[in-house]
């Protein structure tokens, strides 16, 4: 029998609707990890390269799909694309991470342009426009970017550090200096994220992956209003654009997050509570993760396991199976292929 509407699983999730298999795809699925991502990499020079040429970010797009069939593609970028639009200096040192002019004093933040230049993100939209081309019609599309408070804190400090401290300072020392920073980086982040659904994303990614360091008064205005600004002004243009919200470490703070957002669905990271997320997160939106990336690179039995704890969590609701954090790069293949079967085997009885 022929189908004349192919659903998509990942879709059909976020719009409320369980899957007796849950849909997969891994957050950094396209990285080091990879043997033909590092070939690749090799070959671009700098990292923004890869970003910033629709050719090399097509192929990096399509690698993990190709070789694990995943139910989503996330468009290969980076979240620090924003500030480079915004004319900051944005440099990759390989194995050391990002560095950026740091963005650290009221004075500097007087002079930080209102406008990104949207014509900087132009290949991030023409690979968006080729992989949605190349996808089957089971496969979504994934764009994303970065929640103020995490863009943010990379341009204050210059870079990551162990638990954000600049931009936590400034925070609490120049709050309308900082405040700047977030209303900027939320007005470009809509023209951003507009742009790439425009292009063909199916759904947006807010990653919000330093948003565990803030106390619940500065997550509230920092991590929070900021991402339900950006959830609204998309959906002002857009109002049935699909968003999930990663504000990794959030714990007990999740469901206020998911409440306050609106959000359509949230990623939380392997350390979040089974109840609380199914009773008040779970009960409201859909879930995505939460394997620990860590048993993911110790494989076995261990994994196993821990595959099975998230569908014995989670799968009884919307679930979207991905890990709690981005995959690392000495992570054996293998045992991507082990969890992924493990995933796909569990609805079947
Ligand atoms: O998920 C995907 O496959 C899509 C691509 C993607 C990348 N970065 C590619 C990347 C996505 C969604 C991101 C998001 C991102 N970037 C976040 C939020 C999510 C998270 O992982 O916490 C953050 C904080 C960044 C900023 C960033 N970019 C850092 C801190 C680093 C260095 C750390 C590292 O792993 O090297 C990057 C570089 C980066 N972004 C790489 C990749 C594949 C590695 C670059 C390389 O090949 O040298």
């Amino acid at each position: 029998m022929t189908q004349s509407t192919t659903i998509k699983p990942f879709l059909e999730v976020l719009s409320g609707r369980r899957q007796a298999v849950p849909p997969l795809w891994m957050m950094r699925q396209a990285g080091r990890y990879l043997p033909e991502y590092r070939e690749l990499r090799a070959k671009a020079g700098g990292f923004l390269d890869l970003c910033f040429t629709p050719d090399y970010a097509v192929e990096i797009t399509l690698q993990p799909i190709r070789r694990f069939a995943f139910d989503a593609a996330i468009i290969f970028s980076d979240i620090l694309v924003i500030p480079y639009a915004l004319g900051r200096s944005v440099r990759f040192e390989a194995g050391e991470g990002p560095r950026l002019d740091p963005l650290d004093t009221p004075d500097k933040v007087a002079t930080l342009a209102r406008d990104a230049d949207m014509a900087k993100l132009e290949p991030v939209f023409e690979t968006l426009r080729r992989v949605k081309r190349e996808l089957d019609s089971k496969t979504a599309l994934i764009g994303f970017c970065g929640a103020p408070w995490t863009v943010a804190t990379y341009m204050v400090a210059g870079q990551g550090t162990p638990d954000q401290a600049p931009a936590r300072m400034m925070a609490y020392n120049h709050p309308e200096a900082f405040a700047e920073i977030i209303d900027v980086l939320v007005e470009n982040s809509v023209r951003y994220l507009l742009g790439q659904l425009k292009a063909g994303a199916e759904a947006l990614q807010i990653f919000d992956t330093w948003a565990g360091v803030l106390p619940p008064r500065e997550f509230a205005r920092w991590s929070i209003e900021p991402t339900k600004r950006i959830v609204e002004g998309v959906r002002k243009q857009v109002p049935d654009a699909k968003i999930i919200g990663f504000p990794r470490g959030a714990g007990a703070l999740l469901p206020s997050y998911v409440e306050a957002t609106g959000v359509d669905a949230v990623s939380i990271d392997w350390t979040a509570e089974p109840s609380l997320i199914r009773e008040m997160v779970q009960s409201r939106v859909a879930v995505q993760g939460n394997l620990d990336p860590l048993a993911l690179i110790a494989g076995g039995a261990a994994l196993d396991r821990a595959v099975d704890d998230v569908l014995a969590n989670f799968a009884g609701g919307r679930l979207i199976f991905n890990l709690g954090h981005g995959i690392l790069q000495e992570t054996p293949i293998a045992h991507v292929e082990q969890m992924i079967a493990r995933v796909r085997r569990s609805g079947m009885h």
